[in-house]
């Protein structure tokens, strides 16, 4: 049969390639440029000579950046009120792109190097199942006679040394990283013991905090319908999904902004900690966030904070992105961000970014003269006093039942 592979060049898809082709399999690999880090020609001149029959390599930045990354900014995603998604959020881009070279290279079968234990696997299935359920999965750290064979890392580089695999020879980090534009994520190794400080040398897409400059950077990053649209730095504008995305992660990686440390719940019932370095979109959902400050409607905000952003973000982190559900959410997402048009002034400092200031046309909710405490004009303060008598009724009730029953 013929499968395609997600090969990044690794130990693990190495051997998975390299087992497969000795099970008879013709194999076509793919990979998918989602803005990682990565040595292309490298990776395909090893698929080749470990006897792929083809290596697709496919430029997905500007779909994965405008598609996904831009409707999680206008969602304010958020995964535990601290993982803003980033591998989450390439996985249903790369797994579709997937699904297409397999069509095209006339492949039945689909085939990834996902631990048995993880979100990934659950992503990258549903995914397959949604875009193309005809084709058939292999998850070789799920079958029996693979994990029976390749117990260890022993296992791997002895496999690797009997079939002409390469191993690189600068050793490998401690832990296990996936690197999108989002972001790295660094788990596992070392890093399972949830106490240990994870090393300085470990975060790759920010400076440490401690060693960032002490002259802050200033900028402005501007929003059209909930979607930046451009960002200015010392008065040079850049434009263009992709290009603004790169210098918000830039402008992150040199403050130090966008680190996170935490444990988290994964779909299949796991703890597991992680580490995440996320610069840029870090600072795109607060310059987001604070905008909606200024020009949304406050009910509809609610909603959508309890509903909209709760939901959509589950649904990428557990792989459910080709659902009526996610369709639906952002529905609803594309609505409240009619007004979310404007400009928002910030600073990035050693680890932090601070909002300057914001302004917007878009929207006629905030006005200073309302909000002022020194002008009357159009508001009488006699209305207020029933609002509270009105609103009283109730807890009136309940601090009356409070006191009868003797509880403070
Ligand atoms: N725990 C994070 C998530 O589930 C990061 C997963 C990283 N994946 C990987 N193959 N290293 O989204
Ligand atoms: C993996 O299991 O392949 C990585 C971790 C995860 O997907 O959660």
């Amino acid at each position: 049969g013929r499968v395609c592979l997600a090969y990044s060049g690794g130990l693990d898809t190495s051997t998975i390639l390299k087992w497969l082709i000795n099970e008879g399999y013709t194999v076509v690999c793919f990979l998918a440029n989602v803005g990682q880090e990565e040595d292309w020609s490298t990776v395909e001149k090893k698929a080749k000579q470990l006897g792929a029959e083809k290596m697709v390599i496919l430029d997905l930045q500007r779909e994965f950046v405008e598609e996904i990354c831009f409707t999680a900014i206008q969602c304010n995603a958020i995964y535990e009120d601290r993982y803003l998604l980033g591998t989450s959020l390439a996985r249903p881009i790369i797994a579709r792109a997937q699904v297409r070279v397999a069509e095209e290279n006339n492949c039945e079968f689909l085939s990834h190097g996902c631990t048995g234990k993880g979100n990934d696997q659950v992503r990258f299935e549903l995914a397959f199942l949604a875009c193309n359920p005809s084709l058939k999965i292999i998850a070789p750290w799920r079958l029996p006679e693979f994990i029976e064979k390749f117990q260890g890392r022993q296992d791997l580089l002895k496999y690797a040394s009997e079939n002409n695999i390469p191993v690189s020879s600068t050793p490998k980090t401690p832990w296990s990283m996936d690197d999108n534009l989002v972001h790295c994520s660094y788990e596992a190794g070392i890093l399972e013991d949830p106490n240990t400080t994870p090393p300085k040398e470990l975060w790759t897409r920010t400076v440490d905090p401690l060693d960032a400059p002490d002259k802050p950077t200033e900028f402005t990053v501007h929003f059209e319908k909930g979607i930046p649209t451009k960002v200015v730095v010392a008065g040079k504008e850049t434009t263009g999904s992709v290009e603004l995305f790169k210098l918000l992660n830039k402008i992150g990686h040199d403050n130090g902004v966008g680190r996170i440390d935490i444990v988290e719940n994964r779909f299949i019932g796991l703890k597991s900690r992680g580490c995440y370095d996320t610069p840029g979109l870090t600072i795109a959902r607060l310059a987001h966030l604070d905008l909606e400050g200024l020009v949304m409607d406050s009910r509809v905000r609610e909603l959508r904070d309890q509903f909209a952003t709760l939901s959509w973000s589950r649904q990428l982190y557990n792989g459910m992105y080709f659902s009526p559900e996610r369709e639906f959410i952002e529905n609803s997402i594309k609505f409240s961000q009619e007004n979310v048009t404007g400009e928002v002034r910030l600073m990035a400092y050693k680890g932090n970014t601070y909002v300057l200031g914001r302004k917007s046309d878009a929207s006629n909710l905030y006005s200073e003269e309302d909000a002022s405490m020194d002008s009357l004009e159009g508001f009488s303060p006699m209305d207020t006093t029933g609002f509270i008598q009105i609103n009283a009724i109730r807890l009136k009730k309940y601090g009356l039942q409070k006191i009868k029953d003797g509880q403070p």
